[in-house]
């Protein structure tokens, strides 16, 4: 390994921040870019002029042999592009989800495995402090065993624009449920230890979204409100909403409220639920501890970074990924079916490798 690592970046929507904070980190190197967009492209040479720039991703990994690459791209060119960076003998650094289908995410796994690359997940939300704060306690045993969760990320009216990717389930894999729906579920899942999925049941509507972009003549078919209810293998459960329209009071709310065998934790009431709570009781006295954010929280490429020149762990891996992959499409295809999913018997292969 070289002394600092060579990073790589493909797609500068969010993964311009990918970009900046290897600029910014000491023991990284930004050596490539690529998107298809040159006016993306000039927004990230403003700030990353020694970087090279590349509108073909196969071109950028041959001529540069990066040490990792951060994909950053629509859902369904998450598989193809993670699988030609680990074939080409790099590490990944994907975006969550881990792909917009499950079978596609499995291509990946089979990919790492072979290749016996690595792949990060930026399961983002677990590197924000107040989650990292969570995690700090639960690893302490504040909570004892969380056996039940409730989250909620739900929006009155922000939706992507019609006609993109986002809104195509082809090339998404879905609405709300697996844009923000991925990081409300897996921040409960984190601070669970990581429990497997037994059993799902989902909903999905589609009453805000699909008849306006109809309207407009633009391709939208994802649903735009989603909710569910999980089984886990240790007894837990896990309840919950999410939305990209819906009538509501807020224009966001999120909330969470997990409760354990010694504590609980949940959302303080604020104006952007920034803040938990930490329930707990002291010789039958109930006590509620509230979780400040310190300016502690790190940013997930430096958390990269150090994980390869230190081998130190990374917080969200892999499985992590392909578990909520898992739980994705079980719950899509509840919702399809209108009934319960059991997903051992449904994904056999990937239930074997949570
Ligand atoms: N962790 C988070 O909080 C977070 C936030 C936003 C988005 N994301 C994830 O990041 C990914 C990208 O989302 P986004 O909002 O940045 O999307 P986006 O559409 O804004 O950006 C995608 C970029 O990829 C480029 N692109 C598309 N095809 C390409 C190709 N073949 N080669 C090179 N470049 C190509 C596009 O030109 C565009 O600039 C998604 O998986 C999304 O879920 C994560």
């Amino acid at each position: 390994m070289t002394e600092k690592v060579k990073c790589a970046v493909i797609g500068l929507g969010m993964g311009a921040n990918h970009a900046r904070g290897y600029v910014n980190n000491p023991r990284a190197e930004l050596v490539g870019v690529v998107d298809l967009d040159p006016a993306r492209s000039d927004r990230v040479k403003e700030f990353a002029p020694d970087a090279r720039f590349f509108t073909q991703y196969e071109e950028m990994l041959q001529e540069l042999n990066p040490d990792v690459v951060s994909v950053a791209l629509p859902n369904f060119l998450h598989e193809p592009v993670s699988v030609a960076i680990l074939e080409s003998g790099a590490h990944v650094m994907c975006e969550k989800p881990l792909a917009h289908t499950l079978e596609s995410a499995l291509r990946i796994q089979h990919a790492s495995a072979a290749t016996g690359k690595t792949v990060f997940m930026n399961l983002s939300q677990r590197f924000a402090e107040k989650n990292m704060q969570a995690h700090a306690l639960y690893e302490a045993g504040a909570f004892g065993e969380i056996y039940h969760g409730y989250t909620e990320w739900t929006r009155r009216d922000w939706m992507p624009g019609f006609g993109g990717w986002f809104g195509q389930k082809a090339m998404s894999g879905g609405g709300p449920l697996i844009d923000l729906g991925v990081h409300k579920i897996d921040i409960v899942l984190w601070l669970m230890g990581g429990p497997k999925p037994v059993t799902v049941s989902g909903t999905t509507h589609y009453q805000r979204g699909v008849p306006r972009a109809k309207a407009q003549g633009a391709a939208f078919d994802v649903e735009d409100f989603a909710s569910g209810f999980i089984r886990f293998d240790n007894g837990a459960s896990l309840v919950f909403e999410i939305s990209w329209a819906g009538y509501q009071q807020g224009h966001s709310q999120e909330s969470m409220r997990l409760i354990g065998t010694q504590g609980g934790l949940e959302t303080a009431a604020g104006e952007k639920g920034n803040e938990y709570l930490y329930n707990h009781e002291v010789n039958g006295v109930p006590l509620a501890a509230r979780i400040i954010p310190d300016g502690h929280g790190r940013k997930s490429t430096d958390v990269l970074v150090d994980a390869i020149l230190d081998e130190t762990p990374f917080p969200a891996s892999l499985e992590d990924g392909l578990r909520m992959q898992v739980i994705l499409e079980a719950l899509y295809r509840s919702a399809e079916r209108g009934a319960e999913i059991n997903v051992k018997e449904e994904f056999p292969e990937a239930y074997g490798l949570l």
